[in-house]
């Protein structure tokens, strides 16, 4: 925890219009400060500054606030970390109370300096004599100088111990130096990581550089080769671009794969593109984006590769509530390619019309079915139909049903009524899998008299069981034992044979019969008119469908609507006449 009596004082010491004026560019006006809104796309500056109230306000979009509030807002910093990035300023040291790990953070501290100095000699590198090759590498591959400064590039030159002299010249230990990831120690030699790269450095959303990233000049292997992970550094936790795209108007990031693409992206004008730092998309990642954003395009290469990252990708953003667009780019392997052919206006409407991530999904799926063959159709539906079960919520899913529906010409009703189908087995399934824990709560709502005397009368009549087939499937019974039990019945097996085989099984007939008998339940019925054995079952058959619709349908939601249709015609229509 932090004092309020710091935080006020940090807040005393602080001029907000300075603050401001480093990322807007502000005009006196009367008595307030006015400039674009940093927070939404403006012509005409409707965003002030109070130099006398310390505070920002935009009366385009609204939002307002002091000091911290604006590098909440434009740096997504945390509350405490924009008090630490102002108290620096005025020379006042924000630390939390409890600050642990003293020593980690004493290293990692160096580790940054370390990155900091590394970054400008790579940088600085490219105005030297060697480093001319990776100047002209880099404006062959259209990268302008701005663009060039902006993200820091530079390179690293052949001599494999170039950085290791470069760091022990600025005094800096073996030992942390063996920490930075940018030096390979193999046990009595140091030798510099990148040699002869062009150098992509990694920064965090705080803007400090945690990594590399290097690229040979020519057809070299590896490609690409990335700081190992330091105490600063960790390849699956860290986008590359995010700290400048956390910064974008738009309400969406763009995620590419490489480097360069999100290099060329943002020469381009598309400031809210990111990249992973060359492995698969991790889950910690999707957390990060998820802090900044819920919308993402994805923009992996057109290649298969590329296509399996994408769909590898989706199931992770939708954990954390992002519903993806996939970013068609092709005849061009990804957006460096693009760009290097085609205007900015065509990616624009490239992005307009970016995919729905299921569409996308379906239409990969699809490729390996051969629509104009009906089986291959059927397999095809059905593989939508499990698909669809992707959705958690009923109501998106039957958006995207409707949406597959109408993209591929499938009978809406027919599918529902699939998808409805698949929910019943699926609800089979997962009974059969937790029937011992589920039985106790199903027999609350279950009436499993209704069943119990059911096949109390059947085990007494069972000149019946080919009538009642007719009318009941194995299905409509509730239950696993009762379910075996009808099955066998069915199956043509007799009473006795039933009931030797589950007579381990609590002699559960004996029971059965005890249970009827001391309850009372069929009362009034003579079983030896078989015109009241008839009208009794009948009667128990439709409730016994009736009650097992119903616990599906508290089980289920999707297929409630055809489970009530369902019940329905057995109120009204089914009629069940043995
Ligand atoms: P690509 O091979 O698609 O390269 O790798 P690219 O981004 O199009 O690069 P250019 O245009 O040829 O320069 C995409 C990303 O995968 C990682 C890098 O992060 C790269 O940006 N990668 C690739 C590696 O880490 N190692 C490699 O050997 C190759
Ligand atoms: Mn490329």
């Amino acid at each position: 925890m932090i004092n309020q009596e710091k935080i006020d004082e940090i807040l005393s010491k602080i001029n907000i219009v300075e603050l401001i004026s480093e990322y807007v560019k502000l005009k006196k006006k009367g008595t307030s400060y006015f400039g674009l809104c940093p927070f939404h796309n403006e012509k005409t500056p409707s965003f002030s500054v109070s130099e006398s109230k310390q505070i920002f306000y935009c009366f385009g979009c609204h939002k307002g606030g002091n000091a911290i509030k604006f590098l909440e807002e434009y740096e997504h910093y945390s509350f405490f970390e924009s008090l630490k990035y102002l108290g620096e300023k005025v020379g006042i040291t924000v630390e939390p109370n409890n600050s642990f790990k003293e020593n980690n953070k004493k290293e990692k501290d160096i580790i940054q300096n370390i990155n900091k100095e590394v970054a400008i000699e790579f940088h600085n590198q490219l105005k030297e004599k060697e480093g001319l090759q990776g100047y002209k590498y880099l404006i062959d591959r259209k990268l302008n100088d701005n663009t060039i400064i902006h993200f820091g590039l530079g390179f690293s030159p052949k001599d494999n111990k170039y950085i290791y002299k470069f760091l022990k010249k600025k005094g800096y230990d073996d030992n942390i130096i063996k920490l930075s990831g940018l030096v390979i120690y193999n046990g009595n030699d140091y030798n510099d990581r990148f040699r002869n790269r062009i150098i992509f450095p990694i920064m965090n959303t705080n803007n400090n550089v945690i990594g590399f990233g290097g690229r040979v000049m020519g057809n070299d292997e590896p490609k690409y080769l990335n700081s190992s992970d330091t105490l600063l550094f960790n390849k699956s936790k860290n986008l590359f671009g995010l700290n400048f795209a956390k910064r974008t108007k738009e309400k969406y990031l763009i995620l590419c794969e490489g480097y360069m693409d999100v290099i060329q992206m943002h020469q381009a004008g598309f400031t809210n593109a990111i990249a992973s730092l060359g492995t698969a998309l991790t889950e910690s990642q999707c957390k990060l984006i998820a802090r900044y954003t819920d919308e993402i395009i994805l923009s992996y290469d057109s290649d298969d590769a590329g296509i399996n990252a994408t769909l590898r990708a989706i199931p992770l953003l939708r954990e954390v509530n992002i519903n993806p667009k996939i970013l068609s780019l092709n005849p061009y392997k990804d957006p460096d390619d693009f760009l290097k052919n085609e205007s900015i206006d065509s990616l624009k409407e490239r992005i307009k019309n970016s995919k729905n991530f299921f569409i996308f999904e379906i239409e990969q799926i699809k490729k390996n079915y051969n629509l104009s063959d009906p089986t291959e159709k059927t397999n095809f539906e059905k593989k939508i139909v499990e698909k669809l079960f992707d959705f958690k919520e009923k109501l998106e899913r039957n958006n995207y049903l409707k949406a597959i529906c109408h993209e591929y010409n499938i009978n809406e009703e027919y599918l529902l009524e699939m998808v409805s189908n698949y929910m019943l087995k699926q609800n089979n399934y997962f009974k059969e899998k937790y029937s011992n824990q589920k039985t106790i709560n199903i027999d609350k709502i279950l009436d499993i008299k209704i069943q119990d005397q059911f096949f109390y009368i059947l085990f007494n009549k069972s000149k019946f069981i080919n009538l009642v087939q007719k009318y009941l499937n194995i299905d409509d019974i509730y239950g696993d034992f009762y379910k075996n039990i009808l099955t066998e019945l069915y199956n043509g097996k007799s009473f006795n044979d039933i009931q030797i085989k589950y007579e381990n099984n609590n002699s559960y007939l004996d029971k059965l019969h005890k249970y009827i008998i001391d309850n009372n339940y069929i009362i009034g019925l003579n079983l030896n008119e078989d015109i009241d054995v008839k009208k009794i079952l009948e009667s128990l058959i439709k409730k016994i469908k009736i009650q097992n619709y119903q616990l599906l349908s508290k089980e289920c939601d999707v297929s409630s609507i055809n489970i009530y249709k369902k019940l329905i015609n057995i109120y009204k229509d089914e009629k069940i006449i043995l």
